[in-house]
């Protein structure tokens, strides 16, 4: 797992540095020339369109609280690998993460943050994923981050994750 996330980061780095010579300019087109030798990222789930800018836009919004291999920071922010996908078996699970302040306020577009979620959600914790998982959408995000959780969250976050232990398998 950490090798690929060196690949994947290596890449993203010539991404970056060709998106940087372009002066921004096709970075969809440079998206598509790196894709081929990515294998992580020709395995992406439905509502990922480039797993490479997915990628790049967790470097530079999440990973400073959530760590590039989304295992948090202790006593700050906890941990999404291996845990994430868990809120989609709960009623309200979905929504907790749209609405939670680091996704709900994040300076992305709908259409990026719904990309990035979906990403995320197969990146960090693809076991928990139910099966009918259906993609978040930028209309969804737009609907949810609209009401941003303040300091409800941990509570609820604790909740969540209760009811998800209480009905894991025993
Ligand atoms: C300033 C630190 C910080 C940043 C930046 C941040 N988060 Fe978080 N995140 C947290 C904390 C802390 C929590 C726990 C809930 C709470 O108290 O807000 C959390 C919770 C979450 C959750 C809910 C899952 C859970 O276990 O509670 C998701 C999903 C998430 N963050 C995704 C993201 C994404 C995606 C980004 C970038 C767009 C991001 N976060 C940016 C600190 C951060």
């Amino acid at each position: 797992m950490i090798r690929a996330v060196r690949v994947t980061g290596s890449a993203a780095a010539l991404l970056a540095a060709a998106c940087l010579s372009m002066l921004g300019a096709g970075s969809r087109n440079a998206g598509a020339q790196t894709r081929a030798p990515n294998a992580a990222e020709s395995a992406a789930p439905a509502g990922v369109d480039n797993a490479q800018r997915a990628w790049q836009h967790w470097t530079l919004n999440c990973q400073g609280c959530h760590r590039p291999d989304g295992t948090g920071s202790a006593g700050t922010t906890p941990s999404l690998a291996g845990t994430v996908g868990r809120f989609l078996s709960v009623p309200g699970g979905r929504e907790y993460l749209g609405r939670v302040p680091g996704v709900a306020t994040s300076p992305l577009s709908n259409a990026d943050l719904a990309e990035l979620m979906n990403w995320m959600l197969w990146r960090f914790d693809k076991e928990h994923l139910p099966a009918n998982f259906q993609p978040f959408t930028a209309a969804e995000l737009g609907q949810l981050r609209s009401a941003p959780l303040r300091l409800e969250a941990s509570q609820m976050r604790a909740d969540l994750l209760k009811k998800a232990d209480e009905s894991a398998t025993p």
